[in-house]
């Protein structure tokens, strides 16, 4: 962790005071002296068990080694005395000044706002969305799609070097479906009109049709070998296809403000499976059994009994294949030092395999699963629209943007100045795709959460519009003043409430890093709003218009800084804020 942080300035301060205290020479080689937010901040803003748990170790009482701490450690310039508490706490709180300091550096520094860049910048590969192809995009993707956005944003802001890249299903086994119904029930003014719906349909007519009639199944499986053998027709029909689809998901990623580096789907290592099957096969980490070729992991515990299949007996490649592929694509020509897969929970299986795989091939690059739960409907099973379907992404943000802009019409019906029809239609937006982002966000990635519209738009609550508008009031500040921030002031520290916000405002800066260890953006989102209500009892605790002076340009700094730690903060989480709602 950066040593300018508190919690790494007071473990600093700590482990001297154990340096010079009766346990100095008994110290463990591994001792260290962790400080951690107060579990209850009225008894402090930080705090330590490092001497309750050497106590147990030297077998020493450990309230007596606290105190002992507590009188030893010099926290000059950056904490008030130390305190024991229960067991064998020490409980510590920052100083008014260290805190007025640290703010008036954040408020200095704009880019970064105090969150220091990461000790080691790596260049890290993300996997998500990956939608496949005539196939609908549905709200699982949601999920790979908001979070892996989240995670890129937030290491690049640390400084590593982000390569994001949508690995689409452009080559499954769906086209033999979608190339029959291509050259039998294509239709053409509905393709023109909307190709992806009619891909979709294509697809699911088929596929219908195929359960009850083995010929046309068979019929389909011959289309998928003529386009795997290059079959001029089948691969144009193809191309199309995939080109359809890639403006249609273009249309969603625009929505959502979601950017890629490559689109480099599973068809791009079409000619790169042979070779690499051979590879594995020469090298002696695949080997034939019944006449397909697996990679065996007989060492393995929990693999033991689970190969991985790489080519069928039939010739045919598989989605392990492919995913060997491009981890050789990613570490040898990208130069990845980290490769993160975000995908649903029930491909575990899948990856650990490949990722053993791997390491059978000598790869070194760290390589994550970063997985997550369902999204379950208010009846609490899968979510699903009243008929039945799958729901579709595109429909949820439509949907979102809609019902944002009634609230939005609720909330001002009573000012006098309404807003226009664009401004109603670009707050909406940012208000709908939001709140879908955000009720993803503050979960913990492994929940399954339920989908409801009326929690994720709700204006009080751990949600979007309530962060966005707590954004707007720091902004209406301002625009009430008649006049912006003028620049860096010095803070006063002295209420209660502006002690608690300088405190929020200064620990961004702890909170950003953290994201990334188990990769949890939702640390962030609550940290936000934390923030949000922090602010708030500031806001109705100490006037701010109506104080003066140095007060006055205090508090102001402290608006400002807040605003723009909500901004970034939620920027971070990929959701933009309105000036007004
Ligand atoms: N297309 C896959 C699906 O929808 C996800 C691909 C994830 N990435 C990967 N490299 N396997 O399930």
């Amino acid at each position: 962790m950066n040593s300018s942080l508190f919690p790494s300035l007071l473990e600093a301060r700590l482990r001297a005071a154990f340096d010079r205290s009766s346990v100095a020479s008994d110290l463990p080689e591994d001792f260290s002296t962790p400080v951690m937010p107060a579990a209850d901040t009225r008894f402090g803003d930080y705090q330590s068990n490092a001497a309750m748990v050497l106590a147990k170790r030297l077998k020493r009482n450990p309230r007596e080694l606290a105190t002992e701490i507590v009188g030893l450690i010099d926290l000059e310039g950056l904490a008030k005395p130390a305190e024991v508490a229960g067991p064998g706490f020490i409980n510590f709180w920052i100083s008014e000044k260290s805190l007025a300091t640290t703010v008036e550096t954040l408020l200095g520094d704009d880019a970064r706002l105090g969150v220091p860049p990461a000790d080691e910048p790596h260049t890290i590969v993300i996997d998500f969305s990956a939608p496949n192809v005539a196939k609908p995009m549905h709200v699982g993707h949601i999920r790979s799609t908001i979070i892996g956005d989240s995670l890129a944003r937030i290491a690049r802001f640390l400084g590593h070097s982000v390569i994001t890249d949508n690995h689409i299903g452009d080559w499954g086994t769906q086209f033999g479906m979608v190339l029959y119904g291509w050259k039998n029930f294509l239709d053409e003014a509905a393709l023109e009109a909307d190709p992806v719906k009619e891909l979709l349909r294509l697809y699911r007519h088929v596929n219908g049709l195929a359960k009850a009639d083995e010929a046309l199944l068979d019929a389909c499986k011959q289309e998928l070998v003529k386009l795997q053998g290059g079959d001029a027709e089948n691969l144009s029909i193809w191309t199309r296809c995939v080109e359809v689809s890639k403006q249609g998901l273009q249309r969603i990623y625009d929505l959502l403000d979601v950017k890629f580096d490559h689109w480099l789907g599973e068809s791009f290592y079409n000619d790169k499976l042979a070779p690499l099957v051979d590879g594995l096969i020469a090298s002696g980490i695949a080997e034939e059994s019944d006449g397909a070729i697996c990679i065996f992991f007989r060492e393995d515990g929990r693999l033991a009994d689970k190969p991985a299949l790489i080519r069928k007996s039939d010739g045919g490649f598989l989605y392990a294949t492919t995913d060997l592929a491009t981890i050789e694509y990613r570490v040898n020509e990208l130069k990845a030092d980290e490769v993160w897969y975000v995908v649903g929970a029930p491909q575990q299986l899948h990856f650990d395999q490949i990722f053993a795989a791997a390491q059978k091939q000598g790869v070194t690059a760290t390589l994550a699963f970063i997985p997550f739960g369902s999204i379950l409907g208010k009846d609490k099973k899968m979510l699903r629209t009243r008929s039945g379907d799958t729901v579709q992404l595109a429909d949820v943000l439509d949907e979102a943007i809609e019902r944002a802009g009634k609230v939005i019409e609720e909330k001002n019906a009573e000012r006098d100045t309404a807003f226009s029809a664009e401004e109603t239609a670009e707050i909406a937006r940012i208000i709908g795709i939001g709140s879908v982002k955000y009720a993803e966000l503050s979960q913990h990635r492994m929940t399954d959460y339920i989908f409801d519209w009326d929690t994720m738009l709700a204006l009080k609550g751990n949600t979007a519009p309530y962060l966005i508008n707590a954004y707007v009031r720091t902004r209406s500040i301002f625009r009430k003043r008649g006049e912006g921030f003028g620049g860096a002031e010095r803070i006063l520290v002295e209420a209660p409430q502006e002690r608690s916000l300088a405190l929020k405002l200064a620990q961004f800066a702890e909170i950003v890093p953290q994201v990334l260890s188990d990769f949890r953006p939702n640390l962030l989102a609550n940290y936000l709003y934390e923030l949000a209500n922090t602010f708030h009892a500031f806001y109705e605790n100490c006037p701010v218009l109506k104080s003066e002076g140095d007060v006055q340009a205090s508090r102001l700094a402290l608006c400002e800084a807040t605003s723009r730690v909500l901004r970034k903060g939620l920027e971070l989480l990929g959701i933009q804020v309105a000036e007004q709602m």
